[in-house]
């Protein structure tokens, strides 16, 4: 019968590389801890009204790239292709904002975007991401951003960009648009067709074109920055001075407008060199309307998101990726009559001392099973015979250091960790 291959964007994680992911994923879980921030986990499909509300309807997510389905009972239901907005619907319906002022919230998990599939972009990708609700100062902004400058230090990725923008309150962001309509207005004929298009349902979005035509334009394009009112020139002050009193170096890039609607004020993202067109290996920004695009009261809050494969991709390339932990001790019997004992054995060595092991489920040759040994990389081969059967011992054989062996009871066992 014809194998199945799996589907195109997706990949598996196989055990080889398990460990990786293992350790980022330990490293955020810690780095989220040192700052109060606690774990939510909320189903990998929402109804798709979560997306199309909170993430907005002019986006590419929501109008290109969602796996939206009927499901049997014919509501429409879509699988999660970010987090914020179902984290947010997730926060309203648990009220958890009445158990804190201040909810720090973190999450690791799997997102779904129909994108065209290349290096570091997938259909179905990972994220690390935090989300710091109710408060409306710009040291939560700070906060965040200085907790995804800690978690890259602790990767130890040292080339790699901060952006910052700031696209201002409701009023600012209004005004701005009409200044920006009437300049692309003006330049409609050589824009791209999906700037044009842009330009009619999202004109900041066209800011952020890759087409070179579109950037010639955007070069000239009126500045962002110009149209902040006091509120948000202020907002966005403050956010600029404490990150210099932290030293965190950032470029403010006027054109970043980020593709998701919910952001007002500050807007952020991380880029690397190490990663090709696909640059962004995490962003973010402030959003103070989503709560109430989703049914909740008004609640200013802050977060990002970061790429999981985006960073292994940068591990990669820099070198730096984490050691696997290698199984400790191997099992070695000379005849199938000694598994009984072999089985004891390791029993006694993962659960009495907490040790782990391994034994040859497939009864070969003591040679095999040596060959083995030295593959794992063991520090430890117990090896059992005859003798050591009928004397309730073990041979120990030190795998690594002076291949030296010696010959102990069980209980003497311990005392070799
Ligand atoms: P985003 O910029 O859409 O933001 O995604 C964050 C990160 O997820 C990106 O920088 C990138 O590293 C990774 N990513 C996105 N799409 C893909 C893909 N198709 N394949 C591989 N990696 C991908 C958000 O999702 C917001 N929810 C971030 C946020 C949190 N804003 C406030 N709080």
């Amino acid at each position: 019968m014809a194998t199945i291959q799996n589907v195109r964007g997706t990949k598996d994680i196989l055990p080889n590389e398990i460990y990786k992911w293992q350790k980022l994923e330990e490293i955020a879980r810690n780095v989220s801890e040192k700052y109060g921030y606690k774990e939510l986990r909320t189903p990998i499909f929402e109804k798709t009204e979560v997306f199309s509300r909170g993430v907005g309807e002019g986006t590419d997510i929501v109008n290109k790239e969602m796996y939206t389905f009927a499901d049997r009972g014919n509501e429409s239901l879509t699988l999660r292709p970010e987090q914020t907005a179902a984290l947010v619907r997730s926060v309203i319906q648990n009220n958890l904002l009445a158990e804190n002022p201040v909810q720090r919230l973190y999450y690791l998990g799997s997102y779904f975007r129909y994108e065209r599939p290349q290096k570091g972009r997938l259909r179905e990708f990972h994220q690390y991401g935090i989300e710091c609700l109710n408060s409306a100062f710009p040291e939560s902004d700070v906060e965040v951003i200085c907790l995804a400058i800690s978690f890259i230090n602790q990767l130890e990725i040292k080339d790699f960009k901060l952006n910052l923008n700031s696209i201002g309150n409701e009023q600012s962001r209004a005004n701005y648009k009409k200044i920006l309509i009437d300049f692309l207005n003006s330049h409609k004929n050589n824009l791209s067709e999906e700037s044009k298009n842009r330009l009619e349902i999202n004109p900041l979005r066209v800011l952020d074109s890759k087409n070179p035509a579109d950037i010639e334009i955007v070069k000239n394009a009126p500045n962002i920055l110009d149209s902040l009112d006091d509120e948000s020139l202020n907002h966005f002050n403050i956010v600029k001075n404490l990150l210099d009193i932290l030293q965190i170096n950032y470029t403010v890039n006027p054109t970043l407008v980020r593709g998701l609607d919910y952001y007002s004020h500050t807007v952020f993202e991380f880029q690397s060199t190490h990663l090709g067109a696909q640059d962004a290996f995490g962003g973010g920004g402030r959003y103070n309307s989503l709560f109430t695009e989703l049914g909740g009261k008004e609640t200013p809050s802050v977060g990002f998101a970061m790429g999981i494969e985006r960073l292994l991709l940068i591990l990669e390339k820099i070198g730096n990726t984490p050691q696997e932990n290698n199984t400790e001790i191997m099992i070695i019997f000379s005849d199938e009559k000694h598994i009984d004992f072999a089985m004891k054995v390791s029993d006694i060595v993962r659960n009495k001392l907490g040790k782990s092991c391994l034994m040859d489920l497939n009864r070969r040759s003591m040679k095999s099973q040596l060959r083995e040994a030295n593959k794992l990389g063991v520090r430890l081969a117990l090896i059992i015979g005859d003798e050591e059967v009928a004397k309730e011992s073990i041979t120990v054989k030190y795998m690594q250091e002076n291949k030296d062996q010696c010959f102990m009871r069980i209980e003497e066992l311990e005392g070799v960790f």
